[in-house]
């Protein structure tokens, strides 16, 4: 489903290709137009990545992520999907794929653990959790170098238009993290 995937950390499903494994089964194709993040303190949590076409149907993003917090019961993270079939900001309405805000440690073995890390694989050095979360949590620049995935986990049938996914990670006592991923969703011709 995909509340599973866009509550991966980085949106990163969002750019996923349909190319391999998706497309015999989904009647819909994507295209990231942007990747863009927001912080209340970069000292304590930043990121910078970019969008990048590996080929002709194919996206990928690199870069990284900047984490600079302790990894405790005050570290949350929301996903918010917003869609628009016109693209305008105000036609934007959040959609039941968004899910509420919960604690980012069970997070981290849930979506994290067991459809974030599988699907990213080798392009990231983000921690790996076998089992469960066992602090501490690296305070580090994470590196992402080309990734892309093959879109496991998304619906196979999507309607047209323009989406945006929101993860908005929060601590105490003012960091306010929000990283946002526009797609493009096109019926697919067959
Ligand atoms: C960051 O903040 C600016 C100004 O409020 C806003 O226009 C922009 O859309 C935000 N970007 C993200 C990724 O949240
Ligand atoms: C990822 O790295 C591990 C350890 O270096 C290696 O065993 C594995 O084959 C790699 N996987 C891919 C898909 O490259
Ligand atoms: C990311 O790359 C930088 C520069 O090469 C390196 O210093 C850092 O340790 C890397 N991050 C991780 C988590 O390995």
């Amino acid at each position: 489903m995909l509340s599973f995937c866009v509550s991966s950390l980085l949106l990163v499903c969002l750019f996923a290709n349909n190319y391999n494994g998706c497309a015999a089964k989904t009647n819909w194709e994507a295209t990231p137009l942007s990747i863009g993040s927001n912080t209340t303190n970069p000292s304590a949590m930043d990121m910078n990545l970019r969008i990048e076409r590996i080929s002709r149907s194919e996206f990928g993003f690199s870069g990284t992520f900047f984490w600079n917090i302790d990894m405790d019961d005050s570290v949350m993270v929301e996903m918010r999907v917003l869609s628009s079939y016109s693209g305008h900001e105000s036609d934007y309405k959040l959609t039941p794929m968004s899910i509420p805000p919960q604690k980012f440690t069970e997070y981290i073995n849930t979506f994290y653990k067991d459809l974030l890390m599988p699907n990213l694989g080798n392009c990231t050095d983000l921690p790996v959790y076998e089992t469960e979360f066992v602090p501490p949590w690296p305070k580090t620049t994470f590196n992402f170098t080309r990734c892309a995935l093959n879109g496991k986990g998304l619906p196979d049938i999507l309607a047209e238009g323009y989406y945006k996914a929101e993860a908005i990670i929060t601590a105490l006592p003012n960091v306010e993290f929000t990283v946002a991923a526009i797609l493009r969703i096109r019926t697919k011709m067959f």
